[in-house]
């Protein structure tokens, strides 16, 4: 007899389509939605390597927002493009900058919709890495430091809740911690990119953002995708300098390391379920069924741990499956 009533299996047949047996389950309140808010356009544009996906003006960035959370989003976390670009990225801390105007449109006329600020150098930066280089155009690490603090601060100075610093600068997460602290933002979160992966799965991000490098690579900054124990410590001295959440980044070629994570440090984890693998999806539309391999991506992210999904289908699925 194969089909016995000993095998484990065998009643859950019966209960399968009800959701009391379900282990793992998507609520709207897991995701956070990527916004690109572009000073040089007036209008909202497809981005071409992520259908589906666009950049707003900074005149529509409250609709869009508002329009989130008639599906039930409650947080969006804000990617800029300037309108100019220079060495040392000036324009990331300005007060009038792309994204502290559109931080203080969103807070006042939404208060419950939390706003995180992705804080990083390359989409101001005229060569495009995350921070500010040296004679050897190597990247300088507290130079980089002492930006990132300004960005973060003219962030709080704009009601931000949660600021993401996504550079991987040494250090980060103390130094931006002791910045708020000493400006009176002791209730400003922070986000850490703690292991944020050296990954080609940005390819589409980068054009989205314009934030693509003009020479090298980010394999100084960014991790090496052989390692596992490197991203536990990179955790843990997040952890220890202050991140509210962590994060592990890319998310679909990183699962073990989602659920390593989410079991030695049992921490807010947040997994971002990357550009690339956006597009993969989207872009293979001949060959698989859209729905469902959205909702098993999105799934498998929750299976292995990971609390808070960062995803450009998020609007999709809620809208599809919730
Ligand atoms: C900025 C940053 C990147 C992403 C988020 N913040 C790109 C990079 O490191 O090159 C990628 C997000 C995505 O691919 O969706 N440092």
């Amino acid at each position: 007899m194969y089909y016995s009533p000993d095998f484990p299996g065998y009643r859950m047949r019966r209960l399968r389509r009800f959701k009391i047996v379900q282990e793992a389950r998507l609520k709207k309140d897991d995701f956070v939605y990527p916004l690109f808010i572009d000073e040089n356009i007036k209008k909202r544009k497809e981005i071409a390597s992520m259908p589906g996906q666009y950049r707003y003006p900074l005149g529509e960035v409250v609709e869009e927002v508002l329009s989130l959370r008639e599906v039930g989003i409650r947080s969006v976390i804000l990617f800029g493009i300037p309108s100019k670009k220079d060495d040392i990225g000036c324009e990331s801390y300005n007060k009038n900058g792309v994204i502290q105007r559109a931080i203080k449109n969103i807070k006042k006329e939404i208060d419950d919709v939390i706003v995180i600020g992705d804080v990083c150098l390359c989409e101001y930066t005229s060569h495009g890495h995350c921070g500010i280089l040296d004679e050897k155009n190597r990247v300088d690490n507290d130079k980089t430091l002492e930006v990132i603090g300004k960005i973060v601060e003219s962030y709080a100075d704009s009601g931000i809740d949660v600021v993401a610093p996504s550079g991987m600068m040494d250090g980060t997460v103390g130094f931006v911690r002791r910045r708020l602290d000493a400006k009176g933002y002791t209730d400003v979160a922070i986000m850490a990119y703690s292991a944020k992966y050296n990954s080609g799965f940005y390819g589409p991000f980068r054009d989205a953002a314009d934030s693509g490098f003009k020479f090298g690579d980010r394999s100084t900054y960014q991790m090496d995708y052989r390692n596992s124990d490197e991203a536990m410590r990179e955790i843990y001295l997040d952890i220890k300098e202050g991140a509210d959440i962590v994060m592990v980044k890319p998310a679909l070629s990183y699962l073990d390391i989602i659920y390593r994570a989410k079991n030695e440090f049992n921490f807010p984890l947040a997994a971002y379920n990357v550009s690339g693998e956006y597009a993969m999806t989207k872009l293979s539309s001949s060959v698989l069924d859209q729905d469902r391999v959205m909702e098993e991506i999105l799934l498998s992210i929750k299976r292995a741990g990971a609390d808070i999904i960062i995803s450009y289908h998020a609007k999709d699925f809620i809208k599809k499956f919730l």
